[in-house]
């Protein structure tokens, strides 16, 4: 175990904050480390294994594609991604073209440039707290200084409003705005869901000034919320989608869904070389199927209620305030959370954080709720007494 950890130590990047513990195996929402202990899986790959780990179908599909055809590019047609970009391209109404990437910050560096492309107009809109990736455009639509200030300039014309406040969009989007970009539910600024009135009157907004409305539902998406996506809670159609993380069952994949509004897409004025690839289109395809057969988004309207009312039963001073949606949870404290973050790795739970103080829950959706039950437990135990920062 040692000899892993230092030859990971020797050539890292040093770009991560490392756990000493060594994971080799997953199934369900359980994790093994090398030595055999088990965890239950919170952080879920910041969200991606919605489905669990080692979903045998998504397994099955990979394996199957790897022996067939692994990459091809866009220029040719593919049985796997024909068949990906149907199903894709029917899950929101409207939404019926596809661009495939291979990463949340690609999906929504492709959204900012069809917004400029597709209006002519350069400025965007977006909202503080917000995350949208580490990539310079769509680092340029995050918000908070830690990601970005070591590498301004950023893209000029982004502009970042208050989250949830109609006003404050309705005074900040002109005839020079080219897109207004959200997340429908705020994951790594805190965990804040976007009021349906807040996303109703973006859509408003945008459609009388001709801005398009880009949704980002890269942490959101694919039943975690308990609906597919968490925008259909409002009962709004964005004009672009953007989604990765669970879309492929585990492997990289980004997608932006895109609506009529949104024009000048022609060949080469943007692209990717291994978006849309036959292997990751195979995993999506049965990614997708297994969300709708274990009806995955009721699972997590379910297990999210039972979850939050549990933990909202934890009577602790610690605790500010629960938020969320589904089975994406915040722990907001009123101090910092990494030691107690570190008191429910101790446990055998592997939760995140969100900004500062807020514990952060993103477990598989396959979570039982024996599972459940252990975490809201664990939670009682390591809420129930001040532990030091140190
Ligand atoms: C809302 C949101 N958008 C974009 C991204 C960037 O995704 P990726 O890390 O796949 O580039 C993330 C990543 O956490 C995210 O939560």
């Amino acid at each position: 175990m040692l000899d892993i950890i230092q030859a990971e130590d020797r050539h890292t990047s040093g770009l991560y904050t490392k756990q000493p513990l060594v994971i080799v195996r997953g199934q369900g929402a359980s994790l093994w480390d090398i030595n055999g202990r088990e965890y239950l899986d919170c952080n879920s790959g910041h969200g991606v294994a919605n489905l669990g780990h080692a979903h045998p179908k998504v397994a099955a599909a990979i394996a199957a594609q790897a022996a067939t055809l692994i990459t091809l590019f866009e220029s040719f047609y593919n049985d796997k991604r024909a068949a990906l970009m149907e199903k894709v391209g029917g899950l929101v109404p409207g939404l019926d073209r596809v661009f495939f990437c291979n990463s949340g910050t690609e999906a929504v560096e492709a959204a900012i440039k069809f917004g400029r492309l597709s209006t002519g107009r350069t400025e965007i809109l977006a909202a503080k707290r917000a995350f949208h990736g580490r990539t310079l455009g769509a680092l340029s639509a995050t918000f908070n200084k830690k990601y970005r200030e070591a590498f301004e300039p950023l893209v000029p014309g982004f502009q970042h409003v208050s989250y949830n406040d109609i006003p404050a969009l309705e005074a900040a989007v002109t005839e020079r705005t080219a897109a207004v970009i959200l997340e429908a539910l705020q994951g790594e600024g805190g965990v804040y869901p976007a009021d349906p009135a807040y996303l109703q009157a973006a859509r408003r907004i945008c459609s009388e000034r001709g801005a398009l409305l880009i949704l980002d539902e890269v942490q959101s998406g694919f039943c975690r919320t308990g609906k597919l996506f968490a925008f259909q809670y409002s009962g709004i159609t964005p004009d672009l989608l953007c989604v990765a993380k669970s879309l492929a069952g585990g492997l990289p994949m980004g997608a932006v869904l895109i609506g009529p509004a949104v024009q000048n897409l022609t060949p080469g004025v943007h692209g990717s070389t291994f978006g849309g690839n036959p292997l990751a289109c195979a995993a999506a395809l049965a990614a997708l199927q297994v969300m709708e057969e274990e009806k995955l988004a009721d699972q997590a309207a379910a297990k999210g209620d039972y979850l939050m009312k549990k933990i909202q039963g934890i009577s602790s001073p610690l605790v500010r305030e629960v938020r969320g949606l589904g089975l994406m949870v915040g722990i907001e404290l009123r101090q910092k959370a990494a030691p107690y973050l570190a008191a429910l790795q101790d446990q055998g739970i592997l939760a995140l954080n969100a900004g500062i103080t807020v514990i952060r829950l993103l477990p598989p959706l396959v979570i039982t709720y024996e599972q459940l039950d252990h975490l809201a437990a664990t939670l009682a135990e390591v809420l129930s007494k001040e532990i030091k920062d140190e």
